[in-house]
């Protein structure tokens, strides 16, 4: 089973941003814990980062080919960004929304998504355990498919 990790802008910061949101772990660390789970479950990861909307879209695009599955942190553009939603909703690939912090109980902006109806589901608040989370979640689904 191949999966995607796809992170979207800002995320590269995570360790020294705003610490008291999203805490001190890098997302390399992020995405050690990711790659230990994964071999646990005997998934393949292909982790992304990118702080460009169009980055973002060439690899959804990218995905049929390349993916099974797909956790998505697509940052600011979870809450903004239409073109992102298209190009998941053209590569019908199942992806579980993630988020470090719980997006539903900040700002108003961020308590929307234009992710989430298309998601498989979402889960936001667990800070790098999302991912793990999300991860979990997404294989069980692809397994039993
Ligand atoms: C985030 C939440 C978003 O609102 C924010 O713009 C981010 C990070 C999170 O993981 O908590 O960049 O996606």
């Amino acid at each position: 089973m191949r999966v995607t990790v796809l992170n979207g802008p800002n995320l590269n910061l995570l360790g020294t941003r705003e610490p008291e949101v999203y805490g001190r772990a890098t997302l390399a660390d992020v995405e050690s814990l990711v790659r230990a789970e994964a071999g646990a479950l005997g998934v393949e990861v292909r982790w992304l980062q990118s702080n460009h909307e169009g980055a973002l879209i060439d690899a959804v695009q990218e995905l049929p080919t390349t993916a099974d599955g797909a956790i998505v942190n697509a940052g600011a553009y979870s809450h903004t960004s239409l073109a992102l939603r298209d190009a998941l909703l053209a590569v019908r690939l199942p992806f579980v929304e993630v988020h470090l912090s719980n997006v539903f109980a900040r700002d108003e902006a961020r308590r929307r998504s234009v992710l989430a109806d298309i998601a498989l589901g979402v889960i936001a608040g667990f800070g790098p355990q999302s991912y793990l989370l999300g991860l979990r979640a997404l294989h069980a689904r692809l397994a039993n498919a």
